[in-house]
């Protein structure tokens, strides 16, 4: 796979958007994986808080800990050696203070080695995104569908769809560049306002069930791979079914043992 980069900064990120070259950008949680997509051409990997629901099981975001982000962040890096990767700052890091957020954000780049992060909300976080900035590392911002705020949505349906929240929708936007942000996230809300924010910045859209017209897109790797049958959105196009290869491969092992099969002569010392 030819590499137009030899390593993705936010630089080059906004060089792509000046360029209409879009953002290729995936979710990875552990080496291997964060390996295998970096090899693969990946501009951008986010360790998203999604670990909560796919690594660890639990049906919201809001249970992983700081701890537990540095652990799967400093995995990922270990694999990596052209993406970006950002790190997304947890329920409960960086809430309601900007101190608290800065604190959190120095401990995930001297623990795990990440380059950037990314937080979530508009004008209430803008004090946290600058002091963050001030202490030199770059943050992404993430607005639309905010999985941290589900108890205050009640349901994981399309944002911004009326037009108030629209408007508060693009008017966060602006703040969040304004306050320095390198990219902007914009999960599940309708295209056309997608493509309005998208035109409105000069610093790259990033979708997720946001439609075409932003600057790139993002999906967690394990709905994208098939890993889990049970979740199927519109936004989703899936580029496997691991769950039927690892349920065929791993029923086919437990036959071979079964059977006496495996191991086999040549499989033995
Ligand atoms: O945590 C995550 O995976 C995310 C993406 C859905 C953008 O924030």
């Amino acid at each position: 796979m030819e590499k137009p980069y030899r390593k993705i900064t936010t630089r080059v990120l906004q060089e792509m958007k000046e360029n209409g070259e879009k953002i290729a950008m995936i979710t990875a949680y552990d080496y291997t994986l964060g390996h295998i997509v970096d090899g693969a051409g990946i501009d951008v990997i986010l360790v998203g808080d999604s670990a909560s629901n796919v690594m660890a099981g639990h049906e919201t975001t809001l249970p992983i800990t700081l701890d537990q982000m540095i652990y799967h962040a400093s995995s990922v890096i270990r694999g990596i050696s052209h993406a970006l990767v950002i790190v997304d700052l947890p329920f409960g890091s960086y809430q309601g203070n900007s101190k608290t957020a800065l604190d959190s954000t120095i401990r995930i780049m001297k623990e795990s080695g990440a380059h950037a992060v990314k937080l979530e909300g508009g004008s209430e976080v803008k004090e946290s995104v600058e002091r963050i900035i001030s202490a030199g590392v770059p943050v992404m911002g993430h607005l639309g569908l905010t999985p941290q705020s589900i108890y205050k949505f009640g349901t994981y349906n399309v944002r911004a769809r009326e037009e108030a929240e629209a408007e508060k929708l693009l008017s966060d936007a602006m703040v969040l560049q304004e306050a320095g942000v390198f990219g902007l996230v914009l999960e599940k809300i309708p295209a056309t306002l997608a493509e309005q924010v998208t035109k409105s910045l000069s610093i790259p859209t990033i979708g997720i069930g946001a439609g075409p017209h932003v600057d790139g897109q993002v999906l967690v790797l394990h709905d994208m791979l098939g890993l889990n049958n049970e979740f199927h959105p519109r936004f989703l196009r899936r580029y496997a079914n691991l769950f039927d290869v690892i349920t065929g491969a791993v029923g086919q092992y437990v036959a071979d043992i079964k059977s006496k099969d495996f191991p086999n002569e040549k499989e033995q010392y």
